[in-house]
C-alpha cells in the first residue's frame, strides 16, 4: 500500500476553543499569542534553521535573562521606550523590566564576562522572547521571539556585509519574498545637522497639519521619529523631506560606500532608502531592514521581518570599553507567518520508527531501546500507554512510520526484535544487538536541535 504523503492535514487535530467560553475561563492577555502545536512545528523548523545558520557563520550561542535592569535600556531609547517597557517589582532598589530587545542583555553579558579579553570580534547569537507594551496591530505582539546576531568589536564595513549576507541567505533558504532596505545615519554630528534641516522642512506651512497626532508630538523633540512613522499621511510627506546622505562626513560616506560595494560583490540586491532611520537611537552609520514583499512584489515597512545596524557607542555607554559593533534581529513570528505555506518541514522528511510492545518485560526493554534510539538521533515514537498491539499499529500508521519494531514475550526471550516494513508489510526477525545497524540502513536520522 503506498504510504500517504505527510502534510499538515495528517497532523493530530487540536480542538478549537469552543465558540462560547464559560465566564470563568481566563483569557489570554492582550497582545499575547499562543504558538499551538500545529504552528509550533513551523516555529521550531525556523528556529532550528536560524541556529544552524548562525553556527555556520561562526556565531556562538548565548542565553541571557528575560528580566534585566531598566538602566540597561536608558541609553538606547526608542521613540516610546518608557511606555513600552514592562516594569517589574524586583528586590529592593532593583528596577527590573522585561527585556524589550536581546541586544542590550547580550552586551551586558559581554561586559560582565570580560569578553573584550577574547579575540575580537566576538560573534554571538541568541533566540528568545522580547516584551514590548506596543500598540496592537496584526503581526505586532507584546511578546514576540527574535533571532538575534551580534558582531561585537568590529569596525570594518565587511561586518555589515557579512551580517546582511547571513540574514539574506536565511530568508533565501526559507523562500521568503523580501527586499533589503539600507541607509547610513552617519555619526552624531551628521545627525545634528540633519535634524536642523528636518525641523525647517516640517515647520514649513501646511506640513505640520498633515502629520499624524503622534508625529505632531515628536516635532522639535525627536525629528528622526517622524521618518520612521508608518502612517500613510506621514509617509507621503517623506518624499519631499531632506535626505541624511547630504549631511554625511567623508568617513561615513566611505564606510557606507564600502558596505554597498561588498553587497554588490556578494550579489545581494538592496534598495538604498534615504529615509530609513530605524526606531532605535543607538545606531550610527549603516542601518538596514528586511521588508516583506507582497504578491504584487511591493515592499512594505509595516511588518519588517528583520532589522539591524551599526552601534559603535552602545557598549561604551553601558560601561564597557569603546567597542564598535553591528547586529541584527529577525522576528520569528513574522517569518513563520510569511513562509509557513511554502516551508518543507524537516521533521516530515525524517522517517519515523514506531516501537510497539506486548507484555511487561517487553515494555521495560522497549523503554531502554527507545532511549537508545532517540539518543542515536532516530525519530522514534511509541505508545507505551497502550497495551493493545492492534491500537499500537494503528498509531504507527497514523504517524506514517517507515518501520515498526515489535517486541513481545518471545522476542524478549530470544533477544530479538521483529522489524516490519510498513510500506511492504514484510517482517523479519533481527538480533536485538544488531537493530541499530539495521535501522541505519533503512531510515533517515534526525538532525538539528529543537528550540523551546
Ligand atoms: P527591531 O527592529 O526592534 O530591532 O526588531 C527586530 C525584528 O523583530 C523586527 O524587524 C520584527 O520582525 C520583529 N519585531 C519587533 N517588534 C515586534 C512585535 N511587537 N511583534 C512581532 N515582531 C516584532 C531590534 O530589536 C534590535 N535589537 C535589532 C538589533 C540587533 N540591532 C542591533 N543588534
Amino acid at each position: 500500500m503506498p504510504r500517504p504523503k505527510a502534510n499538515a492535514k495528517n497532523m493530530p487535530a487540536f480542538k478549537k476553543a469552543p465558540e462560547r467560553r464559560s465566564a470563568k475561563a481566563v483569557p489570554r492577555l492582550l497582545g499575547m499569542k499562543d504558538i499551538v502545536p500545529s504552528e509550533y512545528r513551523y516555529f521550531s523548523a525556523v528556529s532550528n534553521k536560524a541556529a544552524s545558520l548562525a553556527e555556520l557563520y561562526s556565531f556562538n550561542a548565548i542565553k541571557t535573562p528575560a528580566i534585566e535592569s531598566a538602566d540597561l535600556y536608558k541609553k538606547s531609547t526608542r521613540h516610546n521606550n518608557d511606555k513600552e517597557l514592562y516594569s517589574l517589582d524586583c528586590e529592593k532598589g532593583e528596577n527590573g523590566v522585561l527585556r524589550p530587545e536581546l541586544t542590550q542583555g547580550i552586551l551586558r553579558a559581554y561586559i560582565e564576562n570580560n569578553f573584550s579579553e577574547l579575540p575580537q570580534p566576538v560573534r554571538l547569537y541568541s533566540i528568545g522572547s522580547v516584551f514590548r507594551k506596543e500598540k496592537m496591530q496584526t503581526g505586532r505582539y507584546r511578546e514576540s521571539n527574535q533571532f538575534n546576531l551580534e558582531v561585537i568589536g568590529e569596525d570594518k564595513p565587511m561586518a555589515e556585509a557579512l551580517l546582511i549576507a547571513a540574514a539574506y541567505n536565511f530568508f533565501q533558504d526559507l523562500q521568503a519574498n523580501f527586499q533589503i532596505q539600507i541607509n547610513s545615519l552617519g555619526k552624531a554630528d551628521c545627525r545634528k545637522e540633519y535634524i536642523g534641516k528636518l525641523n525647517s522642512f516640517y515647520k514649513e506651512r501646511g506640513r505640520r497639519s498633515k502629520l499624524c497626532n503622534n508625529c505632531k508630538k515628536y516635532l522639535g523633540k525627536n525629528m528622526m521619529a517622524l521618518l520612521d512613522c508608518k502612517e500613510d499621511a506621514c509617509q507621503h510627506l517623506l518624499h519631499e523631506a531632506p535626505q541624511i546622505a547630504d549631511c554625511l562626513s567623508d568617513e561615513s560616506r566611505n564606510h557606507f560606500a564600502k558596505v554597498l560595494e561588498y553587497l554588490d560583490e556578494l550579489g545581494i540586491p538592496y534598495n538604498f532608502n534615504p529615509y530609513l532611520v530605524r526606531g532605535l537611537s543607538y545606531y550610527n552609520d549603516t542601518v538596514f531592514e528586511f521588508w516583506p514583499l507582497n504578491d504584487e512584489g511591493v515592499a512594505s515597512s509595516k511588518l519588517a521581518l528583520a532589522g539591524g545596524g551599526r552601534y559603535d557607542n552602545l557598549v561604551e555607554s553601558l560601561g564597557g570599553r569603546p567597542t564598535p559593533s553591528v547586529g541584527l534581529a529577525i522576528g520569528l513570528e513574522r517569518v513563520v507567518a510569511k513562509v509557513k505555506d511554502r516551508l518543507t518541514l524537516p521533521n516530515f522528511k525524517e522517517e519515523v520508527i514506531f516501537l510497539a510492545q506486548l507484555g511487561d518485560q517487553a515494555k521495560i526493554k522497549s523503554l531502554i531501546l527507545f532511549e537508545e534510539l532517540r539518543r542515536a538521533g532516530f525519530n522514534v515514537r511509541q505508545s507505551f500507554s497502550t497495551d493493545s498491539l492492534k491500537n499500537q499499529m494503528e498509531e504507527a500508521t497514523r504517524l506514517n512510520a517507515k518501520v515498526s519494531l515489535i517486541l513481545g514475550k518471545k522476542e524478549v526471550m530470544d533477544e530479538t526484535i521483529m522489524l516490519r516494513d510498513m510500506e511492504s508489510g514484510v517482517q523479519e526477525t533481527v538480533a536485538f544487538k544488531k537493530i541499530k545497524d539495521k535501522l541505519e540502513k533503512k531510515v533517515n536520522r534526525k538532525e538539528g536541535v529543537i528550540y523551546g
